[in-house]
């Protein structure tokens, strides 16, 4: 049976973080933080889904008649895995709650602990609106990405995820980069992979 949620080769996952990474600090100063701050959520970025990888080599090995509705229980794990992995390296706590909690939804409907609003640390509600759009305008096995334009309204449907403050910084940020250079750039490294 084809793998089609975790199937996602290790360099799509490094980008993931890189871009995720670029748009979170670019969020973040655009609310203001401070640059230590800034810093520290461009590592968080990073290093958000580093669970996924651990997954992915996990479920290579799982063989389950069921192995969709296993690799959903799974793929919900992989923000607490990615904390698990990092909890004892010395990242501050900023970096840690950030990773740990970047499903939880402004609403109370993610995971790992339904965490609501303002409960949500304000690193997880930044790399939540930054995941999504990543995650939608990317390439994916089972689907080709979504334009800047489809993906933010895809975004406004589920608004009651983010934290409109987020939301709305973020909506700043993506008027004011190149989005056109971003996608050619993505598109030139498809290219060399040859995809
Ligand atoms: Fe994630």
């Amino acid at each position: 049976m084809e793998n089609v949620i975790l199937k996602q080769d290790l360099s799509e996952a490094i980008l993931h973080g890189i871009y995720v990474s670029n748009m979170a600090y670019e969020i973040g100063k655009e609310l203001g933080l401070e640059d230590d701050v800034l810093y520290e959520l461009a590592i968080a970025g990073l290093l958000h889904d580093i669970g996924k990888l651990k997954l992915a080599s996990e479920d290579e090995r799982a063989e389950s008649d069921n192995l969709v509705i296993e690799q959903l229980r799974y793929v919900r794990m992989h923000s607490k895995l990615s904390y698990e992995i990092l909890k004892d390296k010395d990242y501050s706590d900023f970096i840690l709650k950030s990773i740990l909690y970047h499903h939880e939804n402004y609403d109370g409907s993610g995971y790992p602990e339904n965490l609501m609003g303002e409960d949500i640390p304000f690193g997880a509600r930044i790399l939540r609106v930054c995941d999504v759009f990543i995650a939608l305008t990317s390439d994916r096995a089972y689907r080709k990405a979504f334009d800047t334009k489809t993906a933010i309204s895809l975004m406004v449907d589920e608004v009651k995820n983010f934290d409109m403050k987020v939301f709305l910084a973020f909506l700043n940020v993506v008027n004011e980069i190149d989005i056109e250079e971003v996608i050619k750039n993505r598109e030139l490294y498809t290219d060399k992979k040859g995809n």
